[in-house]
């Protein structure tokens, strides 16, 4: 593993028709490089992680999402399981895709605390703040909070979530993720002004003494 992750095929973990779904490769790799005794994930979707922690034998692996796979666990309002040193999270990318609701990936209407459904992005960067304060607390010492993310361009604007949200920990490590097969990619734009955006940042956040 380095700094830089591409995967072209997204592996044989989750389901690849979740919208937004990430390579189950991402989270062996981080699970292999790092060796957690307890992996706890936050924004668990279709069960990329979870069907990783099971390959690799993490039989008490914690898999957290608001959908109903996984016990409509609520991060914004119910209390992150504490003691986990490694937490992988990858939370919606503000609202480019919406995650509950009849038209959307699963529920029959929208979640009023589905992140996906912020229209605002700053009210969007907050709540998403407090739910890592929240995932930051609950790791042991030393523990490791990895979260993956990505930039949104949207009406000539360009969003870099990871310089807005607020940093807990130490920075450890950041990962660019090559972006495989996105929409964008196959688009032709009117405008040919802009880079199309094609990866995402691994930030791997430490709980080292200076937070204890
Ligand atoms: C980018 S997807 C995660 C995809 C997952 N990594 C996979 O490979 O299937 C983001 C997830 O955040 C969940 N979500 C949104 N708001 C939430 C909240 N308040 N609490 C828990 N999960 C939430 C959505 O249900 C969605 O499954």
């Amino acid at each position: 593993m380095n700094s830089v992750l591409s995967y072209p095929f997204r592996g044989p973990y989750g389901d690849a028709k979740y919208r937004g779904n990430c390579s189950g490769y991402i989270i062996k790799d981080l699970l292999e490089h790092y060796r957690p005794k307890n992996f706890l994930e936050c924004f668990a979707g279709s069960g990329t992680g979870y069907d990783v922690a099971r390959e690799l034998g993490y039989e008490n692996s914690i898999h957290l999402d608001l959908n109903d796979r996984f016990g409509q666990f609520n991060l914004l309002t119910d209390t992150i399981p504490a003691g986990a040193d490694f937490v992988f999270s990858h939370p919606p990318y503000w609202n480019i895709v919406k995650y509950s609701g009849i038209k959307n990936v699963w529920g029959n209407q929208p979640h009023k605390d589905d992140l996906s459904h912020i229209n605002d992005y700053s009210e969007f960067v907050d709540k998403l703040n407090l739910i890592n304060k929240k995932i930051f607390k609950s790791i042991q010492s030393y523990g490791r909070h990895a979260i993956l993310i990505g930039d949104i361009r949207r009406n000539g604007k360009y969003y870099s979530i990871i310089k807005d949200m607020k940093w807990y920990g130490d920075l450890e490590a950041h990962l660019i993720k090559i972006q495989h097969n996105t929409l964008s990619q196959n688009k032709r734009y009117s405008n040919n002004n802009f880079i199309p955006i094609a990866h995402e940042h691994l930030l791997v956040f430490r709980k080292t003494p200076d937070y204890l």
